[in-house]
């Protein structure tokens, strides 16, 4: 068994002045080197969850908490300001928010200035990440001068480049081209698989997210409505699709044939598995019809 990275207890969040809390009794364990995909329809509460993991809320919120959130086995509110942010690091939904310095190259530099890294390492880093998600012709301009999309790049970057032992990305693609897109998604494959980092991503891009989450999260009207490992999390379609959450067409398809009476096995997930199943299926298909 994993070691456990995050625990959530019977944890709830109201927003000051808003009538309905915006998170309801979550009760959620995740383990060290996980992928976790979070998602859920607007304003379910992957924000303010994404928040909660990293003490934003309620260090720079108020509103009303009840419950706890143990990061490293320590209460959020228990650590020293700045402190859990060296081990969280969140890229938000907004990339625009997240910036402070000059120019780009700084925005990524300060970050790692105040992790204490040394120069060479800073040096060696900043090649790694501007390479990693093609920053160089931005290096030198401000970052409020750049397109949406840039920013966004720059500000996964600067989290990149800190390499914390959780990640949290809310929305992380949301305003990249399908070849960005893709690009952020073999960078986070990769860092699942060479650097065991803990990853927890907000995406509303079920075909990118699949392959990669062990685990999925579902989120409605602040309450957690179904966690589980990514296969068996599919399989509830009704529930999915009552909720709101459109799969990948693959598994749609397979649903509707599952329906239909033609298949009772396992939904599978991305086309990969879908080509193989349909394959098996109209294999036995045909030895039925020979043995008739
Ligand atoms: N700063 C805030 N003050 C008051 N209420 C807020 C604040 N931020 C979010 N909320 C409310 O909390 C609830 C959850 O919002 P949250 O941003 O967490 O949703 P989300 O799932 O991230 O949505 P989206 O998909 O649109 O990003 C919503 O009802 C929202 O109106
Ligand atoms: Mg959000």
């Amino acid at each position: 068994m994993s070691k456990v990275i995050i625990e959530v207890k019977n944890y709830s969040w109201q927003y000051i002045n808003t009538t309905e809390p915006a998170l309801r009794n979550i009760n959620l364990t995740i383990e060290e080197g996980n992928f976790i995909g979070v998602i859920g329809p607007n304003g379910s509460g992957k924000t303010t969850l994404a928040y909660s993991l990293d003490g934003l809320i309620p260090g720079q919120y108020n509103g009303i908490k009840q419950g706890e959130v143990f990061v490293f086995g320590k209460e959020v509110e228990q650590y020293e300001k700045g402190d859990l942010q060296r081990s969280v690091g969140v890229v938000f939904s907004d990339p625009e928010a997240q910036f402070t310095a000059m120019t780009v190259e700084d925005e990524l530099v300060f970050g790692m200035e105040n992790l204490g890294m040394s120069i060479p390492e800073i040096r060696e880093r900043l090649e790694w990440v501007t390479d990693l998600v093609n920053l160089k012709p931005l290096l030198m301009k401000p970052p409020y001068e750049i397109s949406g999309g840039q920013k966004q790049r720059v500000a996964l970057a600067a989290v990149l480049a800190m390499t914390p032992k959780v990640m949290i990305l809310d929305e992380p693609t949301s305003m990249l081209d399908p070849v960005s897109r893709k690009r952020v998604f073999e960078v986070l494959e990769e860092l699942k698989k060479e650097h065991r980092n803990t990853i927890i991503v907000v995406e509303h891009s079920l075909e990118n997210l699949i392959p990669l989450a062990d685990r999925m999260i579902l989120l409605s009207n602040g309450e957690l409505v179904l966690e589980d490992e990514t296969h068996r999390f599919f399989q509830n379609m009704p529930l999915l699709l009552e909720k709101s959450v459109y799969p990948p067409g693959a598994l749609l398809f397979f649903y509707k044939l599952m329906t239909a009476g033609y298949s009772n096995h396992q939904l599978p997930l991305t086309l990969d598995e879908a080509e193989k199943k349909l394959k098996d299926l109209i294999k036995n298909r045909t030895l039925q019809g020979e043995q008739r």
